[in-house]
């Protein structure tokens, strides 16, 4: 269904999430029939540009992220004609009232979208604000992080909020556009079987895995300051265990969502100083082997000494009737054996076995497997009879919802969505100010914890799965990692 005309103001227009995700999403929406004339999307940044470049570096975006069989050529040159651009400097102010001149006086639809540094985000908006560009209908899309932690967080939001209203503001956690976790609530909530069971009398534990085989890739500067706890686990991570672990909202109305998430980030239990050396184990890692080939230690990819670290795994906990006693076991980490993000939700061992001694075999407690990629899909792993006249022997087998075999077509990007979204005003998907900053609040002390104590990040070869102490943190408590294959 096309969305109403909108205007799309691109902040770092020529950048890399602009290249790689904005404008292939985009075009795909074009190319699907969603927009609806007049639509226009203007790239901005400091870079001096013609209309023409900016076209042309849409079309080499499109030609190096887009599959050559979904580009059509009529769709795309409408999408290219929709392109304008405006040097402008967010600093000095410059650029901004022709950026005024461009956008003209409509009344449609305006989506400020800053893919920028978010040093930025304070002078974007107030420049905004100066040249009178916000009208009731705008929106501005903020892009993680937000903040480094909860105090730089709440100077953002406070920048961002002096000029627009919280019903204005989207905070994007691409997470949360992809199809299997939107698909999580599907199927806690549109499924009488689980939710019955879903808690601590029938849930042993959850684990929560989002490897990756990359490395530093091109992000030195953000990165090494930043580190896997806050560039994953405060957002990501947490989004994730929020969706498994939220109280039934009432609706799908975004702020229904969006209170029992805060719920659940509320009652994370807090990991102190003392806590920290048993419930987290922060990795980096070393020289090794990735993707049939040898690479580069983080240090040497870096080309500098740094402590910063590359992996993580944590034993959280919640604090509420529904989960006492129940660990959420989230690992995250670069430069791992396998790129694959799921969620493992283990139930209960049967109280008793009927089958004793009589050769049957284990009985392994049963095991819900959320995929979320690389291969989307849903695993359900129970016990049967191995079938035969060999006796009661017994084996573990899965229920299979891969979601390439059920479903034909292409999986849309996680941005398709978040961008739609944006435009339709729907901020279920997005981050709410006080979700980012209780995250934030949970996150700080561990992050302080291994400062303090000077925690060094222990060294995992590159390939494998992370520093052993990851392995030692689920096996202490008698349980062990999912295995992925
Ligand atoms: C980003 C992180 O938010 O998510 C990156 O900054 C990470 O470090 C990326 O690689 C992972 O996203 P995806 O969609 O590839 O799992």
């Amino acid at each position: 269904i096309p969305v109403d005309p909108f205007d799309f103001i691109i902040f770092g227009g020529t950048g890399d999430l602009s290249e790689r995700k904005l404008l292939p999403s985009l075009y795909y929406r074009q190319r699907d029939h969603q927009f609806s004339e007049p639509t226009r999307i203007i790239g901005t940044s400091r870079s001096k540009m013609s209309d023409e470049e900016f076209q042309a570096f849409a079309k080499q975006a499109i030609s190096d992220h887009v599959k050559p069989a979904d580009i059509d050529a009529k769709e795309l040159k409408t999408f290219l004609a929709r392109l304008s651009y405006v040097p402008a400097d967010a600093t000095s102010g410059a650029g901004f009232d022709k950026l005024k001149k461009a956008i003209g006086e409509s009344d449609h639809i305006r989506a400020f979208y800053l893919a920028v540094a978010p040093a930025l985000f304070g002078d974007i908006s107030h420049k905004l604000k100066e040249h009178n560009l916000i009208t009731p209908n705008s929106r501005i899309v903020l892009e993680k992080p937000i903040g480094r932690d909860l105090a730089s967080a709440q100077a953002l939001n406070d920048l961002v909020g002096d000029d627009f209203h919280e019903s204005q503001i989207f905070r994007i956690d691409h997470y949360l556009g992809k199809e299997t976790v939107q698909n999580l609530m599907a199927l806690r909530f549109a499924n009488a079987l689980y939710e019955p069971l879903w808690n601590s009398a029938h849930i042993d534990h959850v684990q929560i895995t989002v490897a990756e085989t990359v490395g530093l890739e091109d992000r030195v500067t953000y990165y090494d300051k930043a580190g896997a706890l806050r560039d994953m686990v405060q957002n990501h991570m947490l989004q994730l265990l929020c969706l498994v672990a939220m109280e039934a909202p009432s609706s799908m109305d975004a702020d229904a969502v969006r209170d029992e998430k805060l719920k659940v980030l509320r009652a994370l239990k807090r990991i102190n100083g003392n806590e920290a050396p048993k419930h987290t184990v922060r990795g980096q890692y070393r020289a090794g082997a990735s993707a049939g080939g040898p690479v580069k230690g983080y240090v040497e990819e870096l080309g500098k000494d740094s402590n910063t670290e590359t992996f993580v795994a944590i034993k959280a906990e919640i604090g509420t009737w529904r989960w006492a006693g129940v660990p959420f076991y989230l690992r995250t980490g670069k430069r791992l054996a396998t790129r694959v993000s799921e969620i493992v939700i283990e139930f209960k061992p049967i109280p008793h076995s009927i089958f004793g001694d009589s050769g049957a075999g284990p009985i392994f407690a049963n095991q819900l497997v959320i995929r979320l990629q690389p291969d989307e899909g849903v695993k359900q792993f129970i016990m049967i009879k191995d079938p035969g006249p060999g006796g009661m022997r017994l084996r573990q087998i899965s229920l299979d919802m891969s979601f390439a075999q059920s479903f034909d077509g292409r999986a849309p990007d996680a941005y398709e969505r978040l961008i739609m979204d944006v435009i339709r005003g729907n901020q279920t998907l997005f981050m709410r100010r006080d979700e980012v900053e209780a995250a934030w609040k949970w996150i700080d002390p561990i992050q302080n914890a291994w400062e303090g104590a000077k925690q060094e990040a222990q060294g995992y070869t590159a390939g494998t799965w992370g520093p052993s102490a990851s392995i030692a943190l689920i096996e202490r408590d008698g349980r062990t990692w999912h295995e992925s294959n």
